[in-house]
């Protein structure tokens, strides 16, 4: 080979291989999207299949477009974008979510998705066609908080045999409005089975929402497990009467037996030896009047475990305490399981990529859990999946502070490049 011909291929070769995602085009788009739906200085409020979220997805499907995708819609209205590849074969998917939470973080899933949308970007630069054909995904409504459960959309993709059920699901504030309806009313109940498209793999980059990686001072984390998720509804009744003639013995109070509750579950959680986050998060009292004894206590219950047996377990004593508080105060109760996910594990192979390329990058890592739910943990069930963790200041999530360092963002959509990369050309 002519030495000058050899000296630029090398070049070529080199310089591909050192691809760098464009960091500033990246930290823009964040910000763009913050925009839609901001909450707060740089917080967002986007729930899924609202206004906010039908303005990102149009936003994203231009952009999709724009860079020269083939964008696909299914029926649970998650969104595709395929870049075809040199050979007929499945497709390497990276992505996340668009919605958040009520008073959430700009970062919460849309990070996964925008740094998909950059490594496509990236590629688009240099100018390069993988092997494997490469697939862009923005699952609905991964929250879970207006409509349960959470992770739906990629729920449905792995189990599309689930779709009218999941379409029958109501808006927790608002009885006649469910799924179903919610898409046709953003526009984004799409014509694709959830499923149709098999994935060759599956890898996610999200904000850690923990503590974990800064206080340990490592920049990546990888994750080998999505712990276990249970969430409830209870309904406590008694019977409402007058807060100054009702003698205590006479009370029906739905409002004291649920605060014992939320007083049981948090003791349950702090003692170390249960391995279990218990969380009441959501309380309504009725008539929820100062001078009128509650009839009716609404509470949820979110149970999380790395350990199945764990969870059930707590699942078990939570619900025994309750069952014996309402019979001992003459109340009655009402149970609804909203989500039952047991934990999952990433196979080896996909935690030893993300590795390598967080080595190639010369970046610190840690092999950990993920504490919350997530969109790959559904996809693990059909194809090998990941996630590539980064740094979440003061370990602060689902809350309009939450703020990564625009190196940790850079530094992670770099090693979604790369395992990317490394998975898609053979
Ligand atoms: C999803 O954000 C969850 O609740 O873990
Ligand atoms: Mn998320
Ligand atoms: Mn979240």
């Amino acid at each position: 080979m002519n030495r000058r011909y050899f000296g630029l291929t090398s070049l070529l070769m080199t310089s591909k291989k050192n691809m760098k995602i464009n960091q500033s085009r990246l930290l823009q788009n964040i910000d763009r999207y913050a925009q839609i739906g901001k909450k707060g200085a740089i917080g967002v409020e986007r729930i899924s299949l609202s206004e906010e979220d039908r303005i990102a997805r149009d936003l994203l499907k231009q952009q999709m477009y724009e860079a020269g995708l083939e964008v696909y819609i299914d029926k649970m209205g998650n969104m595709i974008g395929i870049r075809k590849g040199k050979k007929d074969a499945k497709p390497v998917a990276f992505g996340s979510h668009l919605d958040s939470v009520y008073s959430g973080g700009r970062y919460d899933g849309a990070l996964g998705v925008l740094a998909a949308l950059e490594i496509i970007h990236t590629l688009n630069d240099h100018g390069i066609v993988t092997d494997k054909p490469l697939a862009l995904v923005n699952f609905t409504n991964e929250e879970g908080v207006r409509f349960a459960p959470d992770m739906m959309g990629s729920h449905v993709y792995a189990h599309p045999e689930m779709l009218q059920e999941i379409y029958a699901s109501r808006a927790y504030d608002y009885y006649d409005l469910t799924v179903e309806k919610g898409l046709e009313n953003i526009g984004y109940k799409g014509e694709m089975e959830p499923g149709a498209i098999k994935f060759d793999s599956f890898l996610e980059i999200h904000i850690e929402q923990g503590p974990v990686l800064e206080s340990e001072n490592r920049d990546i984390g990888i994750v080998e497990m999505v712990q276990g998720i249970y969430w409830s509804r209870y309904v406590i009744e008694g019977q409402a009467n007058h807060a100054g003639t009702t003698p205590i013995s006479y009370r029906k109070d739905a409002g004291y037996a649920a605060s014992q509750v939320v007083q049981f579950v948090g003791d349950y959680s702090r003692k170390p030896h249960n391995h279990v986050l218990a969380t009441v998060g959501s309380l309504a009292f009725e008539p929820n009047t100062i001078n009128i004894v509650p009839n009716k206590a609404t509470f949820t219950l979110d149970l999380r475990s790395t350990e199945y047996d764990t969870l059930k377990g707590a699942q078990k004593e939570i619900d025994s305490f309750i069952k014996g508080l309402v019979k001992s105060q003459g109340l009655q109760f009402t149970k609804e399981e909203m989500v039952r996910f047991a934990p999952v594990h990433f196979p080896v192979e996909m935690t030893n990529a993300v590795q390598n390329a967080a080595v190639k990058s010369q970046l610190t890592y840690k092999r950990m859990p993920s504490g919350a739910g997530h969109d790959a943990q559904m996809m693990a069930s059909v194809c090998p999946s990941t996630m590539i963790f980064i740094p979440s200041v003061n370990g602060i999530s689902h809350n309009v502070e939450e703020y990564s360092k625009d190196q940790d963002v850079a530094n992670g959509a770099q090693v979604l490049f790369d395992a990317v990369l490394g998975r898609a050309v053979c």
